[in-house]
């Protein structure tokens, strides 16, 4: 494309080393590279450094300005993460000492209910929107609450910050310990309607709405089926929670004694679409994994979850040897870290101890996890002709990865590959080393003076 024969401007170049996944190569190191991204947000190029003068003459940059990467510095994707519930960002890195449906009825539900005060809902949603953004978290699928006001609040923060975000108000009638926290059926559809109409009706460029029935204990039958017929008419992306600890699995089977699985309540509810993404999945059959595979939905592992509240371990190599799409989450507050590079490390962690426990079982790499939290989280989530990679035409979300900032948290040694680099960075590297964000082009950290 020339520029004469094109409106696109060129608003960002960079010129320096590149890392990114692709279906073929879980990492791939693009050396002396220069990227432009227009002024719309996409990638425009991707060359070599040597062919800079050329490229500057047909996009009409100047090559003054080009942000040149030091020798430690790279572009990596933002990163995806696949589930996050922002109004439990409040009590991060606290109450982990119950299971699950103890957990829900003891931490959860009081906590959300707070949410019917928009002020509370504003503190709060600032603070999560802020925090993931800082650790590199450009995309994010979100669970709010009940409150169709509050939710929307997410929404325009998201939208304000400039992160790219679903956003879920939740969906639940009945099985809540405490009564203030649950909806109505007739309430729950309607609330879920405007909800929508709302959001939609904003026209953020980046936000969506996502149906958001919580789980299927929380969930009439019927209220499933309004869900399901929600999301088709509307063509929208759902995502609840599915087989994450055993006494839910045990409790699923007796609130719906007509389906054969957990997988098929949602099924027969018409909430298994190629838009679906279901947390966590620890127990799930093989069989299931089936209907995963067909009905195209995806799978958010959420380890540190996982871990901390004793839920159970996905064997995540079990989930892409049946090609069920897999992205991975934080899960705050079951998971006590907002950060992604946790939530790498944590899936680490958990397929090593799959390892211990079982010598044949494959333990995942680093490069396989970098792509799990980058590409794999925007296949979960469906974006992935948008972001996910450097590839030209997609969507610019990245970060400026420094691995050697002051008083930072990795020492380096002479003579460390880009490879070894990358390593050091996921496995040691924090929101220090992550310099600059960019969402769609625009730059969104460092956040603006005001
Ligand atoms: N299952 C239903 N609701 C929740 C929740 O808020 N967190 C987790 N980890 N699991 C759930
Ligand atoms: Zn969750």
């Amino acid at each position: 494309m020339n520029r004469n024969d094109t409106t696109a401007r060129i608003a960002h170049v960079f010129s320096g080393t590149l890392m990114h996944s692709t279906p073929r190569a879980a990492v791939e190191i693009l050396h002396n590279c220069v990227l432009g991204v227009d002024d719309k947000g996409k990638i425009a190029f991707i060359e070599n450094h040597r062919d800079v003068v050329s490229l500057s003459e047909k996009w009409g940059f100047e090559t003054s300005d080009i942000k040149q990467l030091g020798q430690y510095e790279f572009l990596m994707p933002g990163m995806v993460d696949t589930h996050i519930h922002a109004s439990q960002y409040s009590y991060t890195g606290t109450a982990l000492d119950l299971p699950l449906l103890e957990w829900l009825n003891t931490y959860t539900f009081p906590v959300e209910a707070k949410y019917k005060d928009l002020d509370f809902a504003n503190n709060v949603y600032t603070k999560v929107v802020r925090r993931t953004l800082k650790n590199g978290t450009t995309t994010a699928c979100y669970f709010a609450t009940i409150h169709t006001d509050a939710s929307l609040v997410l929404g325009e923060l998201a939208d304000r910050f400039g992160q790219r975000a679903l956003v879920g108000k939740v969906c639940m009638d009945c099985n809540s310990a405490v009564p203030q926290y649950k909806e109505s059926p007739s309430e729950c559809k309607e609330e879920t309607d405007r909800f929508i109409k709302e959001l939609l009706k904003k026209e953020y460029t980046n936000v969506k709405p996502v149906v958001t029935p919580r789980f299927a204990p929380s969930c009439s039958s019927s209220l499933l089926s309004e869900l399901g017929e929600i999301a088709k008419n509307n063509k929208l992306h759902v995502q609840s929670h599915i087989s994450e600890n055993k006494e839910e699995v045990e409790l699923v089977k007796t609130l719906f004694p007509g389906c054969r699985s957990y997988t098929d309540v949602y099924l027969k509810h018409n909430l298994l679409t190629e838009r679906t993404v279901m947390a966590h999945g620890c127990h799930l059959t093989d069989e299931e994994l089936e209907l995963f595979r067909e009905t195209g939905s995806a799978i958010s592992h959420c380890p540190n979850s996982n871990i901390s509240i004793c839920s159970g371990m996905l064997n995540v190599r079990n989930v892409l040897n049946h090609k069920v799409k897999l992205g991975l989450g934080t899960d705050v507050a079951g998971g006590y870290s907002p950060s992604m590079l946790d939530a790498m490390r944590r899936t680490l962690d958990t397929s090593k101890a799959l390892t211990i426990q079982d010598p044949q079982h494959k333990t995942l790499s680093f490069e396989e996890v970098f792509r799990l939290a980058t590409l794999g989280g925007s296949e979960a989530l469906s974006l992935d002709d948008q972001i996910g990679n450097f590839v030209v035409g997609k969507d610019f979300d990245a970060l400026r990865v420094n691995i050697c900032v002051p008083d930072g948290p990795i020492d380096l040694f002479p003579g460390e590959a880009p490879k070894v680099i990358l390593e050091k960075f996921l496995n040691l590297g924090d929101d220090r080393n992550i310099t600059e964000v960019y969402v769609a082009g625009r730059q969104v950290v460092p956040f603006p003076d005001k």
